[in-house]
């Protein structure tokens, strides 16, 4: 592993602990009691998540066995039946709950819905009829592209409600991306919109499947949500609009009770080779993991208005907006714009306007409000807030004094998330009523989770030496495979370490300082972490070489103040073909029309040719020192032709 990966330079030494006020009123709030807990869940797991399934989960039959662990493969509460859905809905119904918002939605164009807990309910069970009378059934693939409108929560629902797996894929990707998605795990039905408002403007999401399912043969429908009212074209036998579908089903619907191991979604995610991976997540251990988490983490009171910003595109917003704030009956807000629309304090006033109680973001977009400026925040209140999180990447400290001054009114504790879209839910993160937090640190794993720093033997660093973060033992929420491709899930996340099949890997870099804290460096595989986005090279660089002009490419991140890493791509091309600022663009909306406007690189370089090793091999920390700006510096002793770098150099 090069060294520079790992090399923690960061070192901050405030301290922020919380206020009085805050602990007497945390869900948790003594360190005495957090630490008993967390000490019965690593040494006694299973009677700990015993205790904690029949505490939070509706079952249908209970489980027998809590745990069986044949490493690398895990399978939590045997025997055991429930339903997701009802899980997050049916509960509530005949309770205190029944009449409360469950989902407070506002459109970009200022339009707002709210839905109950018994409303919700409704909309998921008549959905649920609709696609099981389109013969979807339980392990049924759906894909749902859709805005963040509150159809996209229903729809997962209703999926969860009839057992079949759903595959959310983000709006921003092309359909070329979409394509592939539903190709891997051969879904029979999209559900889209005819199109979704980003600033000011419609996405065209219905004309995207389109394209989209001209490659899919497995599609036999596709549903559409009237959005936007732009103009669409239906095809007969084919496609079926939403609002007709719904009014038509509307007698009460028998959730059936599925096994606590049943698929309840796969969701799409890069890996540094090749197509994206299919992380598969199952019933219960995912939802006691994320309801669990949401509620010690976020301190879930009945009272909160929580707003996640995350699209349902994402892990975030599968966890942390649909299934454990639900299950938590918890009143969540969900956003279909642009932060900057119409003007860049449009967070601010929607937090005053429905007066938000938490509010859970990235630090990518909170660089972004402090580069528009804190006027746009000051005109605000902002009196209702009461917790911040952030989540997706490393939060640099600047950002986070910015978070926790300006919008926290020093009065909001931070929770800062580390986790990931295979964990299923947040591993290492402050809890607000007990952890005093640094700035920059998730500090301390939740409970059930054993997290280490380890060296390339797999044996613990000292402290404050930089190295790989590892997860020792199992936790309910984890990923179970790789959807089609168990060998891939084996390979990429246990077999780190030769003969330790039980060490999940995480793929990042680590130390933990003095106090145990845990500090996230990055990742240390060739994936970039772009605005919060995990983006593989071996993607883009594929993309680039479908262009017809480019013989070889390679993609590297460079530091970037706002989006965490920019993207900068290195590019060779064929005979015939010269070099433009026209062929630049030409390249950067062809990555765009390939994966998605969220992949476009920042910077594309044109080359004579790459540094490479004598096998072949790109050399991408060189390219990513020529990105940054700076000196080849390291070994170079494997490089076969040193006249490239210096090409490569003298071009800036
Ligand atoms: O590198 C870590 C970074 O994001 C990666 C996971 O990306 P993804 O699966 O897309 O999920 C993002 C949302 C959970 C991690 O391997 N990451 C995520 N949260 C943090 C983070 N890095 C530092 N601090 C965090 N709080």
């Amino acid at each position: 592993m090069p060294d520079q990966t790992i090399t923690s330079v960061s070192r901050e030494n405030r301290k922020f602990r919380p206020s009085a006020e805050f602990k007497a009123q945390a869900n948790l709030g003594s360190e005495a009691l957090y630490k008993r807990l967390y000490a019965e869940s690593v040494n006694s797991p299973e009677k700990f998540w015993s205790k904690q399934a029949k505490e939070h989960l509706v079952w249908r039959k209970p489980f027998k066995q809590v745990l069986k662990w044949q490493a690398p493969h895990a399978q939590w509460f045997l025997g055991g039946k429930l339903n997701v859905a009802e899980n997050c809905l049916d509960r509530h119904l005949g309770t205190q709950r029944e009449n409360k918002a469950a989902l407070i939605f506002e459109g970009e164009p200022g339009d707002v819905r709210t839905i109950t807990y018994r409303q919700l309910h409704g909309h998921v069970s008549q959905l649920a009829q609709v696609i099981e009378s389109m013969g979807i059934g339980a392990g049924d693939r759906v894909a749902i592209y859709l805005p963040m409108i509150p159809e996209a929560v229903i729809a997962m629902l209703a999926c969860a409600r009839v057992g079949a797996i759903h595959t959310v894929v983000f709006g921003g990707f092309s359909p070329e991306a979409l394509k592939d998605r539903i190709n891997d795990c051969k879904a029979k039905l999209v559900i889209t919109a005819d199109g979704g408002w980003r600033r000011g403007k419609v996405i065209e999401l219905k004309a995207n499947v389109d394209k989209a399912v001209e490659g899919t043969p497995t599609v036999q429908t596709v549903m559409v949500v009237k959005r936007c009212g732009n103009p669409v074209t239906m095809k007969a036998g084919r496609d079926v609009w939403w609002q007709d579908t719904a009014a038509a089903a509307a007698k009460p619907h028998k959730a059936k009770a599925f096994d606590a191991e049943h698929p309840l979604f796969i969701l799409y995610t890069s890996g540094s080779t090749g197509k994206p991976k299919g992380v598969l997540h199952t019933s219960a251990g995912y939802l006691l993991g994320a309801k669990m988490s949401a509620h010690y983490v976020f301190d879930l009171k009945e009272t909160d208005r929580y707003f996640c910003s995350a699209d349902i595109g994402w892990i975030t917003g599968h966890s942390y907006v649909v299934y454990g704030l639900l299950a938590n009956g918890s009143t969540i807000f969900i956003y279909e714009g642009a932060p900057n629309q119409p003007e860049p304090d449009r967070f601010w006033q929607m937090i005053d306007r429905h007066a938000l109680t938490i509010l859970y973001t990235a630090p990518t977009a909170i660089r972004a409000f402090m580069r528009w400026g804190d006027d746009y925040v000051r005109r605000h209140r902002l009196d209702s807030l009461r917790l911040l999180g952030s989540v997706g990447e490393p939060i640099n400290p600047e950002a986070w004094i910015w978070y926790h001054t300006l919008i926290g009114k020093k009065r909001c504790p931070i929770v800062d998330t580390w986790w990931q879209t295979e964990t299923g839910c947040i591993m290492i993160s402050p809890l607000p009523g007990v952890t005093a937090t640094k700035p920059g640190s998730a500090t301390r794993p939740f409970f059930g989770v054993v997290a280490k720093v380890v060296d390339d033997q797999c044996r613990e660093v000292p402290r404050n030496s930089g190295g790989k973060l590892v997860i020792t033992q199992p936790w309910p929420s984890m990923l179970r495979t790789l959807w089609g491709d168990d060998d891939r899930y084996v390979r990429q996340y246990f077999s780190e370490f030769p003969g330790r099949p039980e060490i999940y890997f995480t793929g990042d870099g680590a130390r933990q300082d003095e106090d145990g804290y845990f500090w996230i460096v990055g990742r240390i595989d060739d994936v970039l972490n772009v605005s919060g986005h995990r983006i593989g090279t071996a993607e883009i660089e594929s993309a680039l070489v479908s262009h017809p002009s480019v013989a070889e490419a390679a993609a590297v991140g460079r530091p970037d103040e706002l989006k965490g890493q920019a993207l900068c791509v290195f590019v060779t091309l064929k005979a015939g073909y010269a070099a433009s600022e026209e062929l630049k663009e030409q390249l950067r909306s062809h990555v765009g029309k390939e994966i998605g406007s969220l992949a476009k690189p920042d910077t594309i370089r044109f080359a004579a040719g790459l540094p490479k090793t004598r096998s072949g091999k790109i050399m991408r920390r060189i390219l990513k020192e020529i990105a940054a700006g700076g000196a080849v510096k390291g070994d170079i002793s494997t490089l076969d032709d040193f006249s490239v770098v210096a090409a490569l150099q003298s071009d800036e």
